[in-house]
């Protein structure tokens, strides 16, 4: 696996080092990681020739870009008002005792995010879940744990490689 340094370099190579790509070459880099760390952005900087300061403010003010390492999976619970008075409350209740994991965390192995967001614009299908940018409407209890069983990794076969396509 390379290291965050060289899929800095890589990256900002593939943009000629301009520094107008800072927005598309922190998503790359997010593509990767799934998250950007200080380190990283000081990369970016260095790599850039720009301010850590000014990578610092664009990548915190846009709400795309995770400062916080992010799983594999990431499940956001809708608790904007149609979906909370719909039962969006027992909902992320339900996602955060499956996955023990609070509503902003990352699991400890790294496969999921929980997140709660103030409405995802299609309240008609509240209670409702996105689940790695797939979304479950009238979301309850058993359409959680089969969402749940549809990000679960495949098991492993005998020769070490994972099953399935
Ligand atoms: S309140 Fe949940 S989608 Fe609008």
């Amino acid at each position: 696996m390379s290291s965050e340094p060289t899929v800095v370099r890589d990256v900002v190579a593939r943009y000629h080092g301009e520094k107008r790509a800072l927005i598309p070459i922190l998503q790359d880099i997010q593509d990767r990681f799934r998250w950007l760390s200080s380190e990283t952005l000081d990369d970016v900087a260095r790599e850039l020739d720009i301010s850590p300061a000014h990578v610092y403010s664009v990548a915190t003010f846009y709400k795309s870009f995770s400062l916080r390492p992010r799983g594999r999976h990431i499940c956001t619970v809708c608790m904007g008002t149609a979906c909370h008075v719909r039962g969006g409350g027992a909902v992320l209740e339900h996602f955060e005792r499956k996955l023990g994991i609070a509503a902003g965390q990352t699991s400890a192995d790294g496969e999921y995010t929980l997140e709660r967001v103030n409405c995802l614009g299609a309240c008609a299908l509240a209670p409702l879940v996105v689940a790695d940018g797939r979304y479950y409407g009238q979301m309850n209890e058993t359409k959680a744990n089969a969402v749940l069983e549809t990000l679960k990794p495949a098991p492993a076969s005998a020769d070490g490689t994972e099953a399935g396509g």
